[in-house]
């Protein structure tokens, strides 16, 4: 059977890192506070020169490096994000031209913090009908543009990056790698909870991020342990059957909450949010990058992502690595 097989994974961050103690030096926020209630110690903070689509180039080479494949041979570029070099073209075009693999299929996919799983549905389905061969499919992110940087309840909580995977479409066993199946969700009720104040069509200006953190908070917890189920359900397995959930890095305390209603052990969640803070839709990938090159996931490991975001959009996805 024809399956999409993640070959490769590569990730990249700005150079300038930004501890919870330097932010407390120009915020009225500390570092106890951060830590607490998130998890998070550092972040990544985009510099000049430093690009959505810059990111996702770095990460996208060293992807298709671990893959051994060469940009030439890719025939599709989705790139995730919500912070787009430019209102258009897609990031994604820039990438492709950057990495010199022109004239396939290269676009953008908009679903926020849950982008990458949008991203990689998307990729899986037209792999599988046979639109491309090889794919890369980005998470890439400079949140640190869109925050208000005057809101200590939203700044302290994002940084900037980006994680890539070559993804392939493979003849394989019925035992064999690749993604085993995949749920989405959207429900646009509650986009005053986490969203831009601005846009092209409504103010023409960018816009800063919003969010009122304690009810996300909430549905994020719901809401991912109901989609992790309904792919477990899918697939006939349980949390047992699970070597490794990738999660959306928003919140080390969601992290908890999500593995605790699973009954998955703690240290089968990989966790990167003190490191990277919440980085969108390329938290996913960043995570899986990190996990994969210090040895935790292995070809043949049963690994879940999942990821929540603005929308609100979530959704789950099972692969055999
Ligand atoms: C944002 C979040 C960490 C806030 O934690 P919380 O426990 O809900 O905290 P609250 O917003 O109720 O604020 C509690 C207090 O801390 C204060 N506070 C908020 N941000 C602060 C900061 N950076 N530093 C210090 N104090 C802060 C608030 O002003 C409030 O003070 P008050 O009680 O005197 O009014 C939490 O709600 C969260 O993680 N939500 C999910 C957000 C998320 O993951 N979004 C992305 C999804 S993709």
């Amino acid at each position: 059977m024809i399956r999409s097989v993640i070959t490769g994974t590569g990730s990249a961050l700005p150079r300038n890192c930004v501890s919870n103690v330097e932010l407390a030096e120009r915020i009225d926020t500390s570092d106890d506070w951060i830590v607490e209630r998130t998890g998070i110690r550092q972040r990544y903070i985009a510099g000049e020169g430093e690009t959505t689509s810059s990111l996702a180039t770095d990460a996208s080479r060293k992807a298709l490096e671990a893959a051994g494949v060469a940009a030439e041979e890719i025939g599709l570029i989705i790139l995730a994000t919500a912070t787009p070099d430019h209102t258009f073209p897609a990031s994604a075009t820039q990438v492709q031209h950057a990495l010199g693999c022109g004239g396939g299929i290269a676009f953008d996919v908009q679903a926020v913090c849950s982008g990458f799983l949008y991203a990689l549905a998307t990729a899986d389905s037209m792999l599988r009908t046979g639109m491309a061969k090889k794919a890369l499919v980005i998470g890439s992110e400079t949140f640190s543009r869109i925050l208000d940087w005057e809101d200590r309840t939203t700044c302290v909580l994002f940084g900037d990056g980006a994680g890539a995977v070559v993804l392939e479409a493979q003849d394989v066993a019925e035992d064999g790698p690749g993604i085993l199946a995949t749920r989405l969700h959207a429900e646009g009720a509650h986009k005053d909870l986490l969203y831009v104040d601005g846009g092209p069509s409504t103010t023409g200006e960018v816009g800063k991020l919003r969010m009122k953190g304690r009810e996300v908070f909430r549905h994020a917890v719901v809401n991912l342990a109901e989609v992790l189920n309904e792919v477990l359900d899918e697939v006939g397995m349980t949390g047992a059957d699970i070597d490794w959930v990738v999660p959306h890095q928003a919140n080390a305390r969601i992290l908890d909450a999500t593995a605790r209603k699973l009954g998955l052990p703690a240290e089968k969640v990989i966790v990167t949010v003190d490191r990277h803070a919440n980085t969108s839709a390329a938290s996913v990938p960043l995570a899986l990058d990190v996990a994969v090159r210090d040895g935790r996931i292995k070809r043949g490991d049963m690994v879940m992502f999942e990821a929540m975001g603005g929308g609100f959009t979530w959704g789950a996805s099972l692969a055999r690595f």
